[in-house]
């Protein structure tokens, strides 16, 4: 059995564990570079599921950030249909068989491979974003994820978390941890609009994907339930005095820049179209 071929049998973490480098900063790469994560090919079945999770289809642009063989970016070009894939590594020996692979696949008109560090990469065109890294490496992506993506962009990471941003999403697949994130919308601050002459403002708080609020209206305050956001995707509920008794408000629309539109209803009647803009 070859040294790769057992790497990728053991995974990083158990690779890690092993050699006793989690201590590790940088890994010896093949190509005299040094890494920040050590190559280890993520399985095919594995491959299929991440593109799978992230929904990955010929709208997208997929980018993967460590692209090692290419297998990731090979397999949205060719079997998920992607519009444009792109994979970095710093290890020119990668790019290289990278290449030979997205050419024996015959996606070459859609796919590049760039030798570079993908800390000093701007991946923020992508639509999908794989990784198969390592935890510090993920939280010190994490920024860059969560203020230069757009929301609505998926990323699947094998194995690793972001540390206290949840996963919207998770599973086991031929034993190894896949995580889903939806990139969120930044919602948070009063938002204000009008329904007939009435006047009614929310107060956002944002934690990542998890919102809590109050919403200010005509009959008073009441806190926000059954928030969801999912990229520009957001919905709540509230319980509103209207007439002799309580009942439920439902918001559903879309927060983009600092517009919230979409359509309220009362216990599902007296549905409105609004339009709420962010406070100053
Ligand atoms: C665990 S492998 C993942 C390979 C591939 N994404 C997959 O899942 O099959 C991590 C890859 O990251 C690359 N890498 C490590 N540090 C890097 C850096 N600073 N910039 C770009 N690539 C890096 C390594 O050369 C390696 O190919």
């Amino acid at each position: 059995m070859t040294l790769r071929r057992r790497f990728s049998l053991l995974g990083i973490a158990a690779l890690l564990l092993a050699f006793g480098a989690h201590a590790q900063s940088k890994f010896p790469g093949e190509g005299g570079v040094n890494l920040d994560v050590p190559y280890v090919p993520t399985a095919q079945g594995v491959v299929n599921r991440m593109l799978e999770m992230a929904g990955a289809g010929p709208n997208d642009i997929h980018y993967d950030l460590g692209s090692g063989d290419g297998r990731i970016v090979v397999t949205a070009a060719r079997d998920f249909k992607v519009k444009k894939g792109v994979g970095v590594d710093i290890d020119p020996v990668r790019i290289k068989e990278a290449n030979a692979n997205a050419k024996s696949a015959g996606v070459t008109d859609r796919v590049t491979f760039l030798q570079t560090d993908l800390f000093k990469f701007d991946f923020s065109e992508a639509s999908v974003l794989t990784l198969y890294l390592l935890p510090d490496v993920n939280l010190k992506l994490r920024p860059t994820i969560l203020n230069a993506m757009k929301p609505g962009t998926r990323v699947v990471s094998h194995a690793f978390t972001m540390g206290d941003w949840r996963p919207d999403k998770q599973e086991v697949v031929e034993s190894e941890a896949l995580y889903h994130w939806v990139v969120p919308a930044k919602v948070s601050g009063g938002w204000e609009w009008k329904i007939g002459s009435d006047n009614y403002r929310v107060d956002l708080s944002q934690q990542y994907q998890v919102v809590t609020g109050t919403l200010q209206g005509p009959g008073g305050q009441s806190q926000l339930l059954n928030t969801m956001l999912k990229g520009e995707d957001f919905r709540f509920d509230a319980s509103v005095p209207r007439g002799a008794a309580p009942v439920v408000m439902h918001f559903v629309g879309k927060a983009s820049g600092n517009t919230l539109t979409g359509a309220i209803d009362f216990a599902g009647a007296q549905r409105s179209q609004i339009t709420a803009t962010r406070a100053k």
